[in-house]
């Protein structure tokens, strides 16, 4: 995992800039998948809910996940960060085959979904909350007490955590919030308070499932702005949203689902021109 990516790590962007372009400016990584969905299935009883997903993320890109209600967005999602075990199909994550690995040994591997903030975190500062989030952190228990030199290793550990949160906190421009109670925050403070979470733990692909709902229009800009300096450092993102004003600027390209299958993908223009993308959200029969 490259330090560039780390928040904070370069405030002015200049070391990211340069470690992401060749020497012609070109983004490095252009043209790269990151993350390959390989005809994924899931049924739950009698219901299909993905059949077939089939689609691939470039490295570097903020790439939207769309479609009715029900077309089977949240299980691909699932399926794709290990909540559940695809019936068949593979994820392939990083040139990594994922499939049935557990959601935490995923996460270590760099794909990342935010999550709510839990209800015991609630009562826990904004600063508390993002201390806590990055996966592997010793600093208790046996080790502690056996190995020399681990307390001032830990203590080293602790401190370096710190600054990084404090960065991370000052990238969300929620540093002032730092010692309110994270139950406190509105709702899109607490959206943003869930992504310094995810950045915490050091991902390289952040999967967001509806990150703009019940955020007001001033926060949605600056979620919106951050998620696009992320893309800058080299994030990549793989988006559900509602919302298609947010879809339609903000992400490319689009992958559309309907009835748990892979319906069209392309840019905004040709998702938005499509015929059968607007039968099914007006509910129409599709033919392919
Ligand atoms: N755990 C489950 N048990 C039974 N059925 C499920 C389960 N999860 C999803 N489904 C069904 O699978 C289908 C796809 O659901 P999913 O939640 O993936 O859709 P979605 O695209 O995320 O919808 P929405 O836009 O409403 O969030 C639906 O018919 C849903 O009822
Ligand atoms: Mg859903």
């Amino acid at each position: 995992m490259s330090d560039s990516r780390q928040v904070g790590a370069d405030p002015d962007g200049q070391a990211d800039a340069e470690s992401n372009t060749d020497e012609t400016g070109n983004r490095r990584t252009a043209g790269e998948t990151i993350l390959a969905a390989e005809g994924l299935r899931k049924s739950f009883g009698g219901i299909t809910a993905v059949d077939g997903v089939e689609f691939e993320v470039e490295r570097g890109t903020i790439t939207g996940l769309i479609g009715p209600n029900g077309a089977g967005k949240s299980t691909t999602f699932n399926l794709l960060t290990g909540v559940h075990t695809p019936d068949s199909g593979r994820v392939r994550f990083d040139g990594t085959d994922i499939t049935g690995w557990q959601p935490d040994r995923i996460a270590r591997q760099g794909l990342v979904r935010s999550f709510q903030i839990a209800r015991e975190l609630e009562d826990m500062t904004v600063m508390e909350n993002v201390m806590l989030a990055p996966p592997d952190q010793f600093g208790e228990g046996f080790w502690a007490s056996v190995l020399p030199g681990f307390r001032g290793r830990v203590a080293r550990q602790e401190a370096e955590l710190r600054e990084r949160a404090w960065e991370t906190l000052a990238f969300f421009e929620l540093d002032d919030l730092a010692n309110e109670r994270a139950g406190s925050l509105s709702g899109g403070q607490r959206k943003l308070l869930e992504m310094a979470r995810v950045l915490m733990t050091d991902p390289e692909m952040i999967l967001l499932d509806e990150p703009m709902a019940g955020v007001n229009p001033t926060l949605e800009e600056k979620l919106l702005d951050r998620l696009h300096e992320l893309q800058e450092r080299g994030y990549t993102f793989l988006l559900v949203e509602h919302d298609m004003d947010v879809v339609m600027n903000h992400c490319d390209p689009i992958v559309v689902l309907h009835q748990g299958q892979v319906l069209a993908e392309g840019g905004p223009q040709l998702v938005r021109n499509d015929e059968r993308v607007l039968e099914a959200y007006l509910g129409g029969t599709v033919e392919s």
